[in-house]
């Protein structure tokens, strides 16, 4: 990643790989291959970029900053392993994902493993506060997702998909602000102003990940794309478009539960594309990044505080 804040912490993030790496010394030569294999196929590193700047700006203990970041993008690994799972993903990062190859029992098993590694690094900060937090945010993502499947398909509802989004992403980057703020010792007041800003660039990250769901190609994004729709996922784009086009067949459809229908799919993900919806939902997200460093405001200005602005900027024109 050429950007300037993945600069700043590359070394930072090559440390982080060989300690997630290290995590299976002694288990089964199974989990040793799945964990090198996962650690070694990429992934942007944003939210362990954003907890290392965040505790780089706030003066956080090296090491233990180090394994906090190892624990969320463990955290963020494993919830990718059983999310692909669940929604019979074959490809991310541009490769297969474990469930193409692996049966669901064994795909099961080795995202747990994943989450309990990451639970472990995430007690080698020896902060109870981060743990705590660290487990919490766990039973938010899961609570997400379980809501996910169990009552949000076919609802066009932006205060439904705020909280879904929440609950899936944003919720991981406030774990990586808010740890790294714990991990300081600064005020009260600092911990709530980072806090917030995980929440708002984590609720833009998600937003433009649904965008790319409907703009990018597969080739680019590494996993196929559109797929949220025809499972009956309504993000901010279709909400935007439904509302503008509340007349729209195969809009209705997928609202009623009819979303298996590939010839309407394909003219309604291409309507969506062309519609205003995208800027809209793009405009959006742009609005939580700029509340997002606003509170940064007050905190004393270094080159890590810049690159925690700078990362709004990419969030919203990234393209991957
Ligand atoms: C994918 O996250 C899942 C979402 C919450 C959008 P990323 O887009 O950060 O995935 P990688 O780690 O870079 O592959
Ligand atoms: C994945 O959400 C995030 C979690 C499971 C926490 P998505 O299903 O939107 O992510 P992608 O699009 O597969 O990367
Ligand atoms: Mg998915
Ligand atoms: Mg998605």
């Amino acid at each position: 990643m050429s950007t300037n804040f993945f600069t700043l912490v590359e070394n930072q993030i090559s440390q982080v790989e060989v300690l997630m790496k290290a995590q299976v010394n002694g288990h089964h030569p199974h989990l040793q291959v799945v964990l090198e294999h996962l650690v070694s196929s990429g992934g942007k590193r944003v939210r362990p970029a954003v907890a290392l700047l965040t505790g780089g700006m706030l003066n956080a203990d090296d090491d233990r900053l180090l394994k906090l970041a190892g624990s969320i993008e463990m955290l963020h690994t494993a919830t990718l392993v059983h999310d692909d799972l669940i929604d019979g993903s074959l490809l991310r990062r541009g490769i297969p994902t474990l469930n193409a190859q692996w049966s669901p029992a064994a795909t099961v098993l080795a995202g747990d493993y994943i989450f309990a590694r990451a639970a472990a690094m995430a007690a080698q900060t020896d902060s109870i506060e981060v743990m705590q937090l660290f487990a919490e945010t766990l039973a938010t993502i899961v609570n997400g997702e379980i809501i996910q499947m169990f009552t949000s398909r076919g609802i066009a509802s932006r205060e439904d998909y705020f909280q879904r989004i929440y609950a899936k992403t944003a919720s991981m980057f406030v774990l990586a602000t808010e740890s790294a703020a714990l991990l300081s010792g600064v005020d009260e007041a600092v911990v709530v102003a980072v806090r917030q800003y995980g929440y708002e660039i984590g609720m833009a990250f998600q937003i433009v990940d649904d965008i790319l769901d409907f703009t990018g190609s597969q080739s680019t994004v590494g996993k196929p794309v559109a797929s949220d729709l025809r499972q009956g996922l309504v993000t901010l784009p279709a909400i935007y478009y439904q509302e503008s086009h509340p007349d729209d067949e195969d809009m209705a459809a997928v609202l009623r539960g009819e979303y298996n229908h590939d010839t309407r799919m394909t003219r309604l993900v291409a309507a969506i594309r062309e519609s205003g919806a995208i800027k809209k939902a793009l405009d959006e997200a742009r609005e939580f990044v700029e509340r997002g460093l606003q509170t940064l405001e007050n905190i004393p200005d270094s080159i890590e505080r810049q690159a925690l602005f700078e990362i709004g900027s990419y969030i919203v024109d990234r393209d991957v």
